[in-house]
């Protein structure tokens, strides 16, 4: 469990919260921001590279009145050989009032001395609390529910190296919708996370499916490369594929795309995708999630 304040897994919020957080962000859409936090500062301490995730959070803030700094990798003494739990002990002990961290390994409570809270924004494999509440949003927005019963998810993909996919399963059961994993037996989920359904293949996947999220094959965390015999074709999200999975199915995916890999680009296109509304939704979501760690 992270300290009061931390997000670093989407559990670190109670049901209560979440309720708040969604009621804030519909709010917050309908009737803007509230720019109440114009002497705090968020940093960015990003390890990995980030487009959406780095920018939304930075122009939530932004949004809110927050001044911003963005610690750059590639211009600091990381380059001379500092490690990065020295490297976050040091931007810690600038006390910025709020922290987003990415990293390739997984984030630990007791790594950090940190004063001031701090967002998993993407940790090695593990999690990504901000997109799947970015995620659920969106679903939710769309269904116009509060919850997510009766609504049946697919996740494809590269679900064993996909912190993405982690942090969803766990959200999207905690809001009562039913998950289905479709992927390669190499890349299959490695724990139990609470999933009701694994197949192999889109015949397997029982129909009317209310949403499909695709996911990038991380190829840059898997380790020894690609098997010869993994043949992803198999699990891209073509427009035939869609259209089987069920009439209204609506596409989710949290980028960066790779169009032909893991879903074509008329489907991502198509207007039953979602994705870029993910992305809108992303700074707003974020924007309460920052509001909730300062409140
Ligand atoms: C994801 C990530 O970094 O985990 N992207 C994101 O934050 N929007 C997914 C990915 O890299 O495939």
């Amino acid at each position: 469990m992270a300290k009061s304040g931390d997000i670093f897994s989407v559990n670190d919020l109670s049901d209560g919260d979440l309720d708040r957080l969604f009621c804030a962000t519909r709010n917050a859409k309908a009737h803007g921001f509230d720019n109440r936090f114009s002497n705090k500062i968020l940093l960015t301490a990003f390890f990995e590279p980030s487009t959406r995730t780095r920018l939304s959070f930075e122009m939530a803030a932004h949004r809110l009145g927050l001044k911003v700094l963005s610690f750059d990798q590639s211009f600091s003494s990381m380059k001379k050989g500092e490690g990065f739990l020295e490297t976050m002990a040091n931007l810690l002990a600038m006390k910025p009032d709020i922290c987003v961290v990415r990293c390739g390994q997984r984030l630990e409570p007791k790594m950090f001395d940190n004063e001031s809270p701090m967002i998993n924004g993407g940790d090695g494999v593990n999690e990504h609390p901000s997109q799947a509440l970015l995620d659920c949003f969106t679903l939710l927005e769309h269904f116009g529910t509060d919850d997510l019963f009766k609504k049946k998810i697919l996740i494809i993909g590269d679900v064993a190296h996909s912190r993405v996919a982690h942090s969803n399963i766990k959200l999207l059961k905690r809001l009562s919708a039913e998950v289905i994993l479709l992927a390669p037996q190499a890349l299959r989920l490695r724990h139990d996370l609470g999933q009701d359904l694994e197949v192999s293949s889109f015949s397997a996947v029982p129909g009317e499916i209310s949403a499909v999220m695709c996911l990038r094959l991380q190829k840059e965390r898997l380790i020894g490369g690609l098997s010869s015999d993994l043949d992803l074709t198999d699990f891209c999200l073509t427009m035939p594929r869609l259209l089987r999975l069920g009439t209204k199915s609506l596409v989710l995916h949290p980028g960066p795309m790779n169009l032909g890999e893991e879903i074509t680009k008329e489907v991502a296109l198509c207007p039953k995708s979602l994705i870029y509304r993910q992305v809108e939704n992303g700074v707003f979501v974020r924007a309460m999630l920052i509001n909730h760690c300062l409140s």
